[in-house]
């Protein structure tokens, strides 16, 4: 099937979906992205990442280049014209093109704006999801506002090959006082002994991540208790379970750290739990 990406303002096929040498995302990582699942051909939870796009956009000083409402409609063509069932839809806005220099071009200057959307087989993410996967910890050498969903991803793209290398799924960043921050693109999670859900506070440690936001909601039906702090490593190695959450992954069970198991090495219910129900609850378009 022919794919067309959204370049702005065009749909174009794959192979010509270009950007120009001095856009500042290229030159400069000057520019934001959002990833949104798609279930069933259509978005999930598209207002809260909504949301998260203008924040990020707001923190950066790029003004939001089209109606929220028109990006509803882009990534919905986006999503209809590759006929994506279930996959991912990938956004980007960057400050645009402009001749290189380190400070702000023109504020005549247009915003780049990407859309992508592609299917994925959900098979190998369940497959994942009955085994769980390793993750490896090493130092968070991430600047301090990782609460920006920024395209500067160079630490992140390290980490996870450094966690490839080694046989793991995932990397887990550590901060300077041993507390476990988030995963290269994943936020962490562990469930404590008398079954408590323990994740990081979203302040700019960590990515507010949208799948962790519907988890509090998800917790929330469960029954289940759930607490806001930071955890170290030997508590994430003592802890009953562990798991990450992303838009790609959903809930995914973390089954080993830095090669030691956690709990009995297999996902654990209260993980299991949570990933049946995620999509009861999240906010699902249509
Ligand atoms: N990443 N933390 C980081 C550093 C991330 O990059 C991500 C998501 C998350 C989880 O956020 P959410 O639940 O909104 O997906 C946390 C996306 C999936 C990516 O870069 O591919």
């Amino acid at each position: 099937m022919s794919r067309v990406v959204f370049v702005n303002g065009r749909y174009l096929p794959y192979a010509q979906a270009t950007i120009h040498v001095e856009d500042r995302g290229y030159q400069f990582a000057d520019g934001v992205y959002e990833v949104c699942e798609v279930r069933g051909g259509r978005l999930v939870d598209q207002r809260r990442h909504m949301d998260r796009l203008t924040r990020s956009l707001s923190e950066i000083s790029i003004a939001l280049p089209i109606s929220l409402r028109a990006f509803g409609v882009i990534m919905r063509e986006t999503i209809q014209k590759n006929r994506v069932r279930d996959g991912l839809l990938y956004l980007q806005v960057t400050r645009g093109v402009a001749r290189r220099e380190h400070a702000f071009p023109p504020p005549d200057t247009h915003p780049t704006l990407v859309v992508i959307a592609r299917s994925k087989d959900n098979r190998k993410n369940e497959i994942s999801a009955a085994t769980g996967i390793s993750v490896i910890t090493l130092k968070d050498n991430r600047w301090e506002r990782v609460d920006i969903k920024t395209i500067g991803l160079l630490p992140n793209v390290l980490a996870r090959q450094q966690a490839r290398e080694q046989g793991a799924g995932e990397a887990w960043f550590v901060d300077s006082a041993g507390y476990i921050t988030e995963g290269s693109s994943s936020n962490a999670w562990i469930v404590t002994a008398d079954k408590t859900i323990v994740t990081r506070r979203a302040e700019h440690g960590i990515l507010r991540g949208i799948t962790r936001t519907v988890i509090f909601d998800v917790v929330t039906k469960l029954g289940l208790k759930i607490e806001e702090r930071s955890f170290k490593v030997a508590e994430a190695l003592a802890a009953k379970e562990a798991f990450l959450t992303a838009a790609t992954q959903i809930v995914m069970p973390v089954v080993k750290i830095d090669g030691r198991s956690i709990g009995n090495g297999k996902p654990g219910p209260v993980t299991q739990a949570l990933r049946a129900c995620f999509h009861e609850v999240a906010e699902i378009e249509g």
